[in-house]
């Protein structure tokens, strides 16, 4: 199995951490708190993803898979033979096994940032699918992707499930589809998971589990921050909020300050939170199946089918470069 870390020099691991910890600062910082969602996956974050993605209430994950297994055959037609996979924030590798084995790439691509979770995944992938190329990529998945030169003339084809394409905002979700257009390129293709508008009620029960698993997930990102900035921020005086914003139709998840308080940072910056005051930690965007179509639309993939559940919760989409 071919492994391309991207930083393995000491001194580029340094300068990285060095701006991931900047980002953090200005976020937290900010008239409006802020930290970008994908800081949530430290070991510990993606492990509690893992255990987000059985609870009852998260119907996202579960209806996906549902879709996948039962239209596998379906998805290994539109999507052709010899392609090259490309997964970006591939997590565990969990969805994209209910395809592998039916549309059997030529080459699976998983890319995270979570480095030695993904290349344990993908270790124990190449082993269970010997016939099939892993080549995991452990970069932000907004980098240049470089495609293995042994199948640079194969149909390219980005999976990108988990509805993650709703952290963004429609106009970061266009550049993130512009992105995806370009490096698929001409006769490319992307099968995307998109979580669809409905009740406030179901939406909000998703991201409140009653078992707060969801809660110590959004709070752990305090963890790892405190982690990246050598701080002691107290994850005890903050509170998780999750609700669903009817007119934006997206979740929102927040952690809330439950008093005043402050910390030092390097005895430079000073992180100052009063009472009420919330750090926005994720929006989670639904679409309906025309509205995100638009939007693909203008990034020059058209949609060629989709696949939905009997309740029309969730939908997996399939989109070739125009
Ligand atoms: C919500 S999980 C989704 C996992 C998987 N795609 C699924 O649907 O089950 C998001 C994954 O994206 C990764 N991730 C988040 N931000 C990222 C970024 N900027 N670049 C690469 N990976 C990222 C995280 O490490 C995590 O494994």
């Amino acid at each position: 199995m071919n492994q391309v870390l991207a930083t393995t020099e000491l001194n580029t691991v340094f300068e990285e951490c060095l701006i991931l910890k900047q980002e953090l600062i200005d976020g937290l910082c900010a008239k409006e708190k802020y930290i970008n969602p994908k800081f949530f996956y430290d070991e510990v974050g993606s492990q509690l993803f893992e255990q987000i993605m059985q609870l009852p209430e998260y119907y996202p994950s579960r209806i996906e898979m549902s879709l996948l297994e039962k239209y596998k055959h379906e998805i290994a037609e539109v999507l052709g033979e010899n392609i090259v996979l490309i997964e970006p924030g591939a997590g565990n590798c969990e969805k994209v096994q209910y395809i592998l084995q039916t549309l059997k790439p030529k080459c699976y691509m998983p890319i995270d940032i979570s480095a030695d979770f993904l290349f344990d995944c993908a270790r124990k992938l190449q082993n269970k699918y010997p016939f099939i190329n892993i080549h995991a990529v452990a970069d932000d998945m907004k980098a240049k992707v470089e495609i293995p030169s042994a199948f640079k003339n194969n149909e390219k084809i980005v999976f990108y499930p988990g509805s993650t394409i709703g952290n963004y905002n429609p106009n970061e979700a266009l550049a993130f589809l512009k992105h995806v257009k370009d490096l698929v390129g001409k006769g490319g293709g992307l099968l995307v998971g998109v979580d669809l508008q409905k009740e406030k009620e179901v939406l909000d029960a998703a991201y409140n589990d009653k078992h707060g698993i969801t809660a110590l997930f959004n709070l752990n990102v305090l963890n790892h921050a405190n982690k990246l900035l050598g701080s002691d921020i107290d994850i005890d005086l903050f509170e998780h909020v999750a609700f669903y914003n009817e007119e934006q139709c997206r979740i929102e998840m927040h952690l809330e300050s439950k008093a005043e308080h402050k910390y030092n940072i390097d005895n430079v910056s000073q992180l100052c939170f009063s009472e009420f005051e919330r750090i926005h930690t994720e929006y989670s965007y639904k679409y309906t199946i025309e509205s995100f179509s638009e939007l693909a639309e203008q990034a020059g993939l058209k949609l060629e089918k989709y696949w939905i559940d009997d309740d029309k919760l969730f939908s997996v989409q399939y989109y070739k470069v125009s």
